[in-house]
């Protein structure tokens, strides 16, 4: 018998662990600000400082709950909302500047910032982050630019798990750049250098209905709906921040309806209509499903296709995950059913690289 015995990691050992490992994730994510504030965190966890009363009670949640992200949401709505000036003054997203490496303020900041707000700060551990990444559009205007060449129709746009709908105002915003470019440059929502590759078709997109459902959805026009989404950007993440703030304006101006409704129950009020496509969308959705969801998804989709005529046609467009590499950006389209894979993107959506039509994995629905 060897005299090795393993020690078994604490529930606050591991969680010290998983505030490095978010901090190196944002790091490579473009994020130095939070993953120098992550490693801070962890040592103060490990001391039994103010990180280690936030997260009480919340030591044995699943890693996938990112503990680490509802915590710095919440500090981060504080120093948003003023209330917390010593960090906004840190953070670039609040006016203020990252510190030089190497200083201790941010995290100074950040700490008196918790243990001042704990209990605020306790209720954002309650709560997944809530996103809505308005980059991911340029995956949707390419699609919706493929299949309005393919007929130019005026579009019903649906999208399901939509957060605050932001991505339906698509339309109107704008991707300038050298791989093809769409929209006017003046729009508030810039999707810089957003198309690589070979450019999708410069057909005209004309959006008549903007439709989106979602089990949580976030109202864009609220001051508490803008917070929260503000919130769960990383503070040095200009063009994120930018966008967002951008898209936020623009669904003040144009109008779209957005329900708490799940996604089966999206797709069992919607119907196609003589004269125009209706377009499904959505973006890094399908991981939220069980396999009895996405079934029922790849059903009700059927069911609609099933209905589509040369008049009325159906267009499904996704930009999600894959098993073997990048985010995939697909189309089809009906009467026909020809899924293709048009691109590929990061899973923020920003560049898609489009691929030539010969090169393109292209099959007979269902894929
Ligand atoms: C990662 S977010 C993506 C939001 C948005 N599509 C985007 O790309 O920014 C996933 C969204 O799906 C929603 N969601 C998860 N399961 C859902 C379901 N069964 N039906 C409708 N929405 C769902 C969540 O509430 C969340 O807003």
């Amino acid at each position: 018998m060897s005299g090795v015995t393993i020690k078994q990691e604490t529930p606050t050992e591991r969680t010290a662990r998983l505030l490095r490992l978010q901090g190196a994730a944002c790091r490579s994510l473009g994020s130095p600000l939070y993953a120098g504030l992550l490693d801070h965190a962890a040592a103060d966890l490990l001391a039994g400082g103010p990180v280690a009363a936030v997260l009480d009670g919340h030591l044995t949640d699943p890693g996938p709950s990112a503990v680490a992200l509802r915590m710095l949401g919440g500090a981060h709505a504080l120093a948003l909302s003023g209330r917390a000036p010593d960090l906004a003054a840190c953070y670039p997203s609040a006016g203020g500047t990252v510190p030089p490496e190497g200083s201790t303020r941010g995290w100074q900041a950040l700490r008196h910032t918790l243990a001042e707000h704990r209990d605020e700060l306790s209720t954002w551990l309650d709560h997944p982050p809530q996103t809505n990444e308005v980059g991911r559009a340029a995956a949707l205007l390419g699609g919706l630019r493929q299949l309005a060449a393919e007929a130019q129709l005026p579009i019903h746009l649906i999208e399901v798990g939509a957060s605050a709908g932001l991505n339906l105002r698509a339309d109107h915003f704008c991707v300038p750049g050298d791989a093809g470019s769409y929209g006017d440059r003046s729009s508030p929502v810039l999707l810089t250098g957003g198309w690589q590759g070979s450019p999708p078709p410069a057909a005209e997109i004309e959006v008549i209905s903007r439709t989106g459902g979602d089990l949580d959805p976030v109202d864009p026009l609220s001051a508490a709906g803008q917070l929260k989404l503000t919130a769960y950007v990383w503070p040095d993440q200009a063009g994120r921040l930018s966008r967002l703030r951008g898209a936020l304006e623009l669904a003040a101006q144009v109008p779209a309806e957005l329900r708490r409704e799940s996604a089966s129950e999206t797709l069992a009020s919607a119907a196609l209509t003589e004269g125009s496509w209706t377009v499904l969308w959505h973006s890094i959705f399908r991981q939220y499903l069980d396999a009895g969801q996405r079934a029922d998804l790849a059903t009700r989709i059927e069911a609609l296709a099933a209905t589509a005529t040369a008049s009325a046609r159906f267009g499904y467009v996704y930009l999600e995950q894959s098993r073997d590499g990048p985010c995939k950006v697909a189309l089809t389209t009906w009467p026909g059913g020809r899924w293709r894979v048009l691109g590929t993107s990061p899973a923020h959506g920003l560049p898609v690289h489009w691929s030539a039509p010969r090169h393109r994995e292209e099959r007979a629905w269902p894929p």
